[in-house]
């Protein structure tokens, strides 16, 4: 039996009272039944994801088919807290539990491969996951528990690569999404190019949020996170686009930033219910 809890001092979110094995020295006895521990039962949903993100997921420089898309919302718009070991009577998911500190973000790991990762973060109320991209990823976003404000961008020019910028340049990008979230919440998709691949999170009231990452971060492959800093259209020219101020509203020119102090995250181990790996 598995029970989870937060740790009340350190506001962080842990999973306690795992079962433990006792060692024990066993004698030869006749007649004796040998005791088993129950085996654990993997939930349905996140075997199914696990199941069909192998599926899915080809590797770098692929994107999933549309009809493999639809297939994973599918399976995570029906996915609930309860499916990764969590549930809202946490006490840090609690509203009014003030937080010490600076609201740190955690993230555990689910599963990891070269093709796909899953991952949930923690963010306490207030906590932010400042704007970052996903280069040639394709990223889909489950709200688990909480709410939160989302907003995303798409480069103008998604040829004009991260990897061909200059260091500092600005770089004009569309707003893609600027609106409040609050689960149960439909899945939200990322592409490489398309669909707010530039993103950033404010935590209202504590949040959990499942990710589904294909291919995952990878610094040897040239899939770092890099982060922006977002200025108003109206603060730089731009000739080729010459927009009015209400056209304008709608883009922001993006500035490429050292790793900021508020996306550092602490990382916990996953103790929820594993994935059978078969
Ligand atoms: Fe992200």
């Amino acid at each position: 039996m598995e029970t989870r809890a937060v740790d009340r001092g350190s506001n962080r979110i842990g999973h306690v009272n795992k079962v433990q094995y006792v060692r024990r020295d066993f004698k030869k006895r006749k007649c004796r039944k040998i005791k088993r521990p129950p085996i654990p039962v993997v939930p349905m949903a996140l075997q199914e994801l696990f199941v069909s993100c192998r599926e899915v997921f080809k590797g770098p420089g692929t994107v999933p088919l549309p009809c493999d898309v639809e297939k994973l919302c599918c399976i995570l718009d029906n996915m609930k807290a309860e499916d990764v070991g969590l549930s809202s009577n946490l006490q840090f998911f609690k509203p009014n539990v003030p937080v010490k500190g600076s609201p740190r973000v955690t993230y555990t790991t689910i599963y990891r491969c070269d093709n796909f990762s899953l991952c949930i973060f923690f963010l306490p109320a207030t906590g932010v996951i400042p704007l970052h991209n996903h280069p040639g990823m394709t990223v889909f976003s489950k709200l688990l528990l909480g709410k939160m404000h989302i907003k995303s961008y798409d480069w103008v020019d998604p040829t004009n690569s991260d990897d061909t910028a200059q260091p500092c340049e600005r770089r004009l990008a569309k707003l893609k999404a600027d609106a409040v979230f609050t689960s149960p919440c439909s899945t939200s998709v990322l592409y490489p190019t398309s669909g707010g691949n530039i993103h950033s999170f404010t935590a209202i009231t504590p949040c959990a949020v499942l990710d589904v990452l294909g291919p995952p971060y990878s610094m040897e492959d040239g899939r770092d996170c890099s982060y922006y800093k977002e200025h108003p259209y109206a603060s730089f020219p731009n000739g080729d686009m010459g927009l009015g101020e209400e056209e304008g509203e709608g883009y922001r020119w993006l500035e490429e930033i050292e790793v900021p102090e508020n996306s550092q995250m602490d990382g916990i181990e996953y103790l929820g219910p594993q994935i059978s790996d078969i």
